[in-house]
């Protein structure tokens, strides 16, 4: 299932070959996330509007394979922008995608965009 994941990611926003038109910006709510298809994967968008920023990652838990992590709740660690998957609380960063629990896999992570009130991750086709 990961490496399902990883098919069209790229760390690096420069090697984007494809920058998917999501969604309008309205479309995701304010220090929450909404869940958005590319393709045979479901992306996790973050509007986290009290930092001024935007993060998307898998919405697969790779605890118990839920695809969840668009309703988890987004909060800081030591700074750095994360969410907490709603059913066991394990937590992600939403810029690197580790695990900050140290106990179960890390998370895929996208580059994300905002241009023209619409949304935009990136993929590497
Ligand atoms: S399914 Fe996400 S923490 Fe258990």
């Amino acid at each position: 299932m990961i490496s399902e994941l990883e098919k069209y990611r790229t760390a690096d926003s420069s090697k984007v070959t494809n920058w998917y038109k999501a969604a309008t910006v309205d479309s995701f709510p304010e220090d929450g996330g909404a869940c958005i298809k590319y393709k045979d994967l479901q992306i996790a968008i973050f509007n986290f509007s009290r930092r001024n920023e935007w993060y998307a990652c898998q919405n697969l838990c790779p605890h118990k394979m839920q695809m969840i992590l668009s309703r988890g709740m987004i909060g800081s660690y030591e700074g750095d922008p994360k969410v907490a998957c709603p059913f066991h609380k394990k937590t992600f960063s939403l810029k690197s995608g580790k695990n900050l629990n140290g106990d179960t896999c890390d998370i895929a992570t996208y580059p994300i965009k905002v241009e023209d009130g619409f949304v935009y991750v990136g993929f590497e086709d």
